[in-house]
């Protein structure tokens, strides 16, 4: 049995209770982790309050966000980390550091377990507990919505009869998550593939149809794969992501719904809001294909694609990311340049780039007076080009005879 357990403490209504909980059920010390993403002085200090009234030893905070924009953040996005083709992974990304903060609380603590808030049936109980296992091998980590579930009544009554603290409760039949790269939503309504969501649903974005008729623009600048600055004012990565998010999501960008295929082999219905992600990364991309080479360009999606899986799959730690990293760290450095898009009416597109690294040639590629292509050069490279082909027809009979020409002579 655990002496000392370290519960990921969010506030919300689950793990204010889940302190006391741990505490009865396994007759431990606990110390409510919660991470300071950005929430506000108020709520954490609410946070604490909560924790400490339910029976904590300790509440500590946990400062985050600036390893959660350098660390996690930063990596998505020079590798445009999308799951499945459309789901940001803002969730997944900050569960490997969850698991990282838990670690390094329970050592300064002194504790011997770590709990978390998670159900058995979803991705993040993984995440966090492979990133634990990668981190202190060995640790106990304890999961009592799994090992216990509980439903959201069976939870207040539980409160209720052990009079205490919750947050206010919402009247949302959601379950949410979020971070500064973008929001969940699963639950309610949003569990029928076969209906879209109600407007209630969605709090970053306006409705498409709600949204400004006139559009607005912004020029986003990267260096070696990162957004800098937007329209030409330096950013700090946090700062300039929460920007462009408000001005994307008031154009209705980046509502996404998906199915998805979990980890444990379910399929989901899933809701996101991320406006700065579909906004950043549809710039990126297209910086991408002004600055990478043709074969850059057929390699990347094979190591984003590795990246992508293994996040959302709980392999932050594994050590073949260290390769694909490195990979994908490789071509970013060239990927340095501004591009303009345009937000409207939930529609992200583009209206130009251009970069100090561009690989797009005016003279190669114009059909002006301004050409300088070496047309000749052509013909000689279309001879070598086709040779292989040319020779495996004609051996396998797969190539047309070539006509006799017969020349008669000509009547006098
Ligand atoms: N399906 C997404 C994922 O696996 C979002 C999960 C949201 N988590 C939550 N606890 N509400 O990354």
């Amino acid at each position: 049995m655990p002496k000392h357990i370290v519960l990921a403490y969010s506030g919300g209504l689950d793990t204010s209770v889940m302190v006391h909980w741990l505490k009865q059920n396994h007759g431990a010390k606990v110390t409510a982790a919660l991470l300071d993403l950005g929430q506000g002085k108020e709520s954490i200090d609410d946070a604490g309050k909560r924790a400490l009234a339910n029976g904590a030893t300790n509440f500590v905070v946990l400062p985050a966000k600036e390893e959660f924009a350098n660390d996690f953040l930063a990596p998505s996005i020079r590798a445009n980390a999308i799951y499945e083709g459309v789901y940001p992974l803002a969730t997944a990304i900050g569960r490997p550091l969850i698991a990282k903060k838990l670690v390094e609380a329970v050592q300064k603590v002194g504790g011997d377990a770590v709990a978390h808030g998670c159900t058995g049936k979803g991705n993040d109980q993984v995440r966090i507990e492979a990133g634990v296992k990668a981190l202190l091998p060995g640790l106990e980590c304890l999961a009592p919505q799994r090992s216990h579930p509980m439903t959201r009544d069976a939870v207040v009554e539980y409160a209720k009869k052990n009079k205490l603290q919750i947050p206010q409760l919402k009247r949302s039949t959601y379950s949410t998550d979020e971070n500064l790269w973008g929001r969940s939503i699963e639950g309610g309504d949003t569990e029928d593939p076969a209906h879209a969501v109600h407007e209630d649903a969605y709090l970053w974005t306006t409705s498409p149809q709600k949204a400004p008729d006139k559009p607005s623009s912004m020029s986003i600048t990267f260096e070696a794969g990162l957004p800098v600055a937007v329209d030409g004012k330096k950013m700090a990565l946090w700062d300039l992501v929460a920007y462009v998010g408000k001005i994307a999501g008031a154009n209705g960008v980046g509502r996404i719904d998906h199915v998805e295929n979990r980890l444990v082999g379910i399929k989901s219905r899933e809701i996101y809001e991320a406006p700065a992600a579909v906004t950043v990364l549809f710039a990126k991309k297209a910086l991408e294909a002004l600055t990478l080479t043709k074969e850059e360009m057929k390699l990347k999606p094979f190591l984003e694609q590795k990246f992508s899986e293994n996040v959302y799959d709980g392999l932050w730690y594994a050590p073949v990311m260290t390769a694909i990293r490195a990979g994908i760290d490789a071509m970013q450095q060239h990927v340095t340049g501004t591009v303009t898009v345009q937000l409207y009416k939930g529609n992200v597109s583009l209206l130009g780039r251009t970069s100090p690294l561009s690989l797009f040639k005016d003279n190669l590629a114009t059909y002006s007076v301004r050409d300088s292509f070496n047309h000749g050069a052509s013909e000689g490279f279309i001879q070598i080009w086709s040779l292989p082909t040319e020779t495996a027809n004609a051996v396998r009979g797969k190539a047309a005879k070539k006509p006799l020409v017969t020349v008669k002579a000509k009547a006098k």
